[in-house]
């Protein structure tokens, strides 16, 4: 049986108020679309078609990733219309699952739970039972409890506006029948749309028997209207990854305090306090203690390692045993041995720190290759930089840099070597001796200071 997946995506989303499609504005970092796909790429269907409108080319080109076709519904003519626009793209499919693009937190299990019936049945459809189901569409029953119609909301009469069984719009369908009832629905209605709703009934005047499943949780068929709404399921979501990383081992400090935007790869015993923030890819070692305030972004962190409260750290790397800030920021391509301490307001950029060197202070590294067991005093600046073109300064294993230096790339400091504070390194530093370049300290002898004229 060949699956073909349409996601309607081509609302407007007026109430978001936003210059953006509404289907781009992130969950968890990523758009709302690219939740619905990942479910939908967890069936392994033979093919998903997106229906997209207006802001079509934005969307397209932040999802040019996925493999989908792309079909635009210029109008919007209601949710019928744009699944007869994807229809021709899905000839060859035995049946049609359709998903909404801004209802994020389905699950694949709920899914596959739908399609299953449609091993059955010609038609499915995903309800679900609400304790206020305005402006839904309902679903009616006979005496024999069949599916015989969705009344959408706008519609219905008093009585059928009390029945909570709502449409959460999800459905799958035989192919060829979905064809054949899409060709007779029309725009005869309240809100002059072609309803895919209205599919249900023909498909019932036909002797089908309906099949309907519900979802597990209601947040799984929540929709994404404005900012609110995509507020509430940021909150759901995150709560749901707070404690599947708990289960797994990891100690949050606060749950409701934890953000995860991405993957995050904890080994055991991981503590993670207050407001942290993960993106992208991160994978943090067994031990690793994370402090409030900290970002983290596609890096890697060794066991036992301690970042301290307040740390920025992109597309780096750290050993095993380092204690990194309080307020340090290591960026792309910073990557610290094993033992390392990196203290506050450090700056390290494409630069190698070797085992147990410790950079504790008010210091920037960039494209530097430092050694191990190197101490690197408060306030020293790798120059790397002539306004042009960067260079690199490497520092042997062992040295000593003095406070307040300055390293004027290129430039290497030998192993051993020692230099003096306030030091303008311009020139090779030679190996276990001290280098320094600094006017002579003097004082002047029997000098006063001026005293006010009168
Ligand atoms: C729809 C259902 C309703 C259901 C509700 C669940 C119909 C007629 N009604 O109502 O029974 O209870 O969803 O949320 O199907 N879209 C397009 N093109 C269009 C119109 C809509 O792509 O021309 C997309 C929207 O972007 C959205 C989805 O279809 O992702 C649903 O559209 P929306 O206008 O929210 O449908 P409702 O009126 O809420
Ligand atoms: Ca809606």
């Amino acid at each position: 049986m060949k699956t073909g997946v349409v996601i309607l995506a081509a609302g407007q989303g007026k109430r978001m108020r936003s210059r953006r499609p509404k289907v781009l504005h992130p969950l968890a970092g990523r758009p709302l679309l690219a939740h619905v796909l990942a479910a939908a790429r967890a069936l392994d269907p033979a093919r998903i078609v997106v229906v997209h409108g207006h802001g079509g080319e934005q969307v397209r080109s932040a999802l040019a990733d996925e493999d989908c076709v792309w079909v635009e519904q210029a109008e919007q003519r209601g949710t019928g219309h744009a699944v007869i626009q994807a229809m021709p793209a899905l000839t060859d499919m035995d049946r049609v699952l359709v998903l909404y693009g801004d209802v994020p937190l389905i699950t694949p299990e709920t899914l596959e739970r739908l399609v299953a019936l449609a091993g059955s049945t010609p038609l499915a459809v995903l309800t679900a039972e609400l304790d206020d189901p305005n402006g839904y569409g309902r679903i009616l029953r006979d005496a024999e409890a069949r599916v015989v119609r969705i009344v959408e909301d706008k519609d219905a009469s008093v009585e059928e506006r009390a029945i909570r069984e709502i449409n959460t719009g999800f459905l799958v369908a035989d192919q060829a029948r979905l064809v054949s009832w899409l060709d007779r629905i029309d725009d005869d209605n309240a809100q002059g749309e072609y309803y895919l709703t209205d599919v249900i009934e023909l498909a019932a005047r036909e002797g089908v028997a309906i099949a309907t499943t519900q979802p597990e949780a209601l947040h799984e068929v929540a929709g994404v209207n404005d900012r609110v709404q995509l507020a509430e399921l940021e909150r759901i979501h995150q709560r749901r990854q707070a404690e599947s990383l708990m289960r797994s081992g990891v100690t949050l400090a606060d749950p409701a305090r934890f953000d995860l935007r991405g993957r995050l790869d904890a080994e055991a015993d991981v503590f993670i306090d207050v407001n942290v923030v993960i993106e992208g890819e991160v994978r943090l070692a067994s031990g690793v203690r994370v402090g409030p305030n900290c970002v983290l972004k596609d890096c890697v962190i060794g066991p036992d390692t301690e970042v301290q409260a307040n740390c920025v750290i992109e597309s780096a790397e750290v050993g095993a045993n380092a204690r990194i800030g309080p307020f340090a920021r290591l960026r792309p391509e910073a990557r610290l041995a094993d033992d390392t301490h990196v203290g506050n307001f450090v700056e390290i950029k494409k630069t190698q720190v070797g085992r147990g060197s410790k950079v504790n202070h008010l210091t920037y590294l960039g494209d530097a290759e430092v050694g191990a067991g190197v101490n690197v005093g408060a306030g020293t600046i790798t120059c790397n930089y002539d306004g042009v073109n960067k260079f690199k300064t490497r520092i042997g294993d062992g040295a000593f840099i003095g406070s307040n230096t300055a390293l004027v790339a290129p430039v290497t400091v030998g192993a051993g070597a020692t230099i003096g504070a306030g030091s303008v390194v311009t020139r090779e530093a030679p190996a276990d001796q001290l280098t320094l370049t600094r006017a002579r300290q003097t004082t002047i002898q029997g000098w006063k200071r001026p005293t006010k004229k009168t």
